[in-house]
């Protein structure tokens, strides 16, 4: 087996956390849709689609390293907000929770001296940078355009493209 118990056990903690996301992105998308925030529930449930990709390829890369990827049980998700902007706010923590367990599976990796599961994790640090950059964009449109009634009205409204726009933008400001 290629891939030692200790970065089995470590990645398949990950699986875990991965399916909780899923699940929990899923819930706040369903919220957001019973309450008439169509585009942040479009943009939540894409983010669902993101962490159970993140699940699959965590799956994969255990599958084919000889080791077993373990599909958890999860808990009920959380289910109501109180406000659009906390939606946001729980979204924020999760990806910041995420990016610490990388840096701790990035960390055992180099302890086990595993090049092939380091360089296979390089994808999951920058997409944690994308992703906590993105949320705490989304939290900072409600500073700039308000919390009335309207302006939550907007910033719903620019959500369902707010992905693309930022990772073009992104893209574009890294270019020469
Ligand atoms: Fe799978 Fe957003 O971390």
């Amino acid at each position: 087996m290629r891939i030692s118990s200790k970065i089995a056990k470590a990645i398949n903690d990950q699986i875990a956390y991965e399916a909780s996301a899923t699940h929990a992105y899923v819930a706040i998308g369903s919220w957001c849709e019973r309450t008439g925030y169509d585009g942040s529930a479009a943009f939540f449930f894409e983010q669902a689609n993101e962490e159970n990709t993140h699940l699959l390829k965590f799956t994969h890369y255990l599958n084919n390293g000889g080791a077993e990827a373990i599909i958890p049980a999860t808990e009920k998700p959380q289910g109501k907000f109180n406000s659009l902007e906390s939606t946001f706010q729980v979204g924020l923590k999760s990806e910041q929770t995420v990016t610490k367990l990388i840096n701790n599976l990035v960390e055992v990796a180099e302890r086990e001296k595993d090049r092939a599961t380091y360089s296979f994790l390089q994808w999951f640090v920058t997409e944690q940078i994308e992703e906590e950059t993105l949320f705490e964009t989304i939290l900072q449109k409600f500073e700039v355009v308000g919390r009335d009634k309207l302006a939550i009205y907007q910033i719903d409204q620019s959500l369902a493209s707010i992905r693309s726009e930022i990772m073009t933008k992104r893209v574009n400001q890294q270019q020469p």
